[in-house]
């Protein structure tokens, strides 16, 4: 009798799906004829101004001492194949509805990002290997000694800088996502035991700003711990800033502050240049806009949130500031 109710329910759960997504089909862009475009969009070659908005920045709007530091990014072959691989893999009836029936399963008990964890899913994509190096004014055979990528994730945006560094370093709260980044072989540190001064070249903190409880805290943390001089903070904020943190499989407010105002991008981007990143003792020295991708279930090919990111080093005047 159990089994016969438990089989029942799968099967109305399976079909509810396939109406659910029968509807998106009909309603939005998930007409054969658009998802067609798409896939050639992505595809060929001059897709590219399709795309441009994601990476437009109005330079008129932004802050004069910002202005001069804005970089120009483009969609490149890399975000083109992830964004390929996204609407295949989103494509795949059985997996999504497993993906689908497992989430609904577990949500009662973990938070989305270990779901995403433990399933496998949710890739996400920032930045290639190659504007990872513009970004950083690197060549593709530099090398540093250490990089620590803070809520790595499941470490695949860490991939795309790893080979530059001869030690990687990663924290990250959630287990399962520790699980990946102990599989491709990052030292993986305590999310309250990777302060260390003056240890690392590059520390990436990317998009988790909005999702940890203490962001001032973790700003002057990572100031502390970089190669004085040289070292340098990636950081990509989503924007608009709207913190919240994930603790268990509940959304709260956190502990600290960060103050950002305006409402488009570059307001935001210039309001955070002048006061919380110089506050936390950064100075600029470039700034992008970048999609920041994740991988789609089966109703989007993929998600899409606006990223900005910075590159910073610790300024010297802070330190004078300090100390007198
Ligand atoms: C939005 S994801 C970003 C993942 C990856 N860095 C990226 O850009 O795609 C934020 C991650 O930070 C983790 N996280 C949240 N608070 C953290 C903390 N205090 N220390 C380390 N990781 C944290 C979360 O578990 C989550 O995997
Ligand atoms: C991780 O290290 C082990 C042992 O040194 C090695 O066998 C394995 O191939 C490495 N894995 C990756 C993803 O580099």
């Amino acid at each position: 009798m159990k089994t016969a109710v438990f089989i029942a329910w799968i099967v109305f759960y399976v079909s509810a799906l396939l109406a659910l997504r029968r509807m998106w089909t009909g309603k939005y862009v998930r007409s054969p004829l658009a998802r067609a475009l798409f896939v050639s969009m992505v595809n060929e070659g001059d897709a590219t101004e399709q795309f441009q908005e994601w990476y437009h920045c109005c330079l008129v709007k932004l802050g004069e001492d910002v202005r001069p530091l804005f970089l120009q990014s483009y969609m490149d072959q890399d975000t083109k194949a992830f964004l390929r691989q996204s609407e295949e893999k989103s494509g795949w009836m059985f997996t999504q509805l497993y993906y689908s029936f497992m989430s609904t399963v577990l949500s009662p008990i973990v938070s989305r990002t270990s779901i995403n964890g433990f399933l496998g899913r949710g890739a996400m994509f920032v930045f290639s290997g190659d504007q990872f190096r513009q970004l950083l004014q690197i060549s593709s055979d530099w090398q540093g000694d250490r990089l620590l990528d803070l809520g790595a994730g499941d470490g695949g945006v860490t991939a795309v800088m790893d080979k530059h560094f001869k030690e990687v370093y990663a924290t990250e709260v959630s287990t399962p996502m520790r699980w990946h980044l102990q599989k491709k072989n990052y030292t993986l540190l305590e999310v309250d035991g990777w302060q260390n001064p003056g240890f690392y070249d590059v520390i990436s903190c990317l998009n988790l700003l909005d999702r940890c409880d203490e962001p001032l805290t973790l700003l002057a943390d990572i100031r502390r711990s970089l190669v004085p001089g040289t070292g340098r903070l990636l950081l990509a904020v989503v924007l608009p800033f709207q913190p919240s943190v994930e603790v268990g499989r509940k959304w709260q407010w956190p502990k600290e502050y960060l103050k950002v105002k305006g409402k488009t991008w570059e307001k935001q981007v210039t309001h955070m240049s002048k006061r919380a990143l110089q506050k936390a003792g950064f100075e600029v020295e470039a700034v992008t806009r970048l999609p920041y991708l994740c991988e789609g279930d089966m109703y989007h090919d993929y998600y899409v949130l606006d990223d900005a990111v910075f590159v910073l080093k610790p300024s010297e005047a802070h330190d004078t500031e300090l100390d007198s």
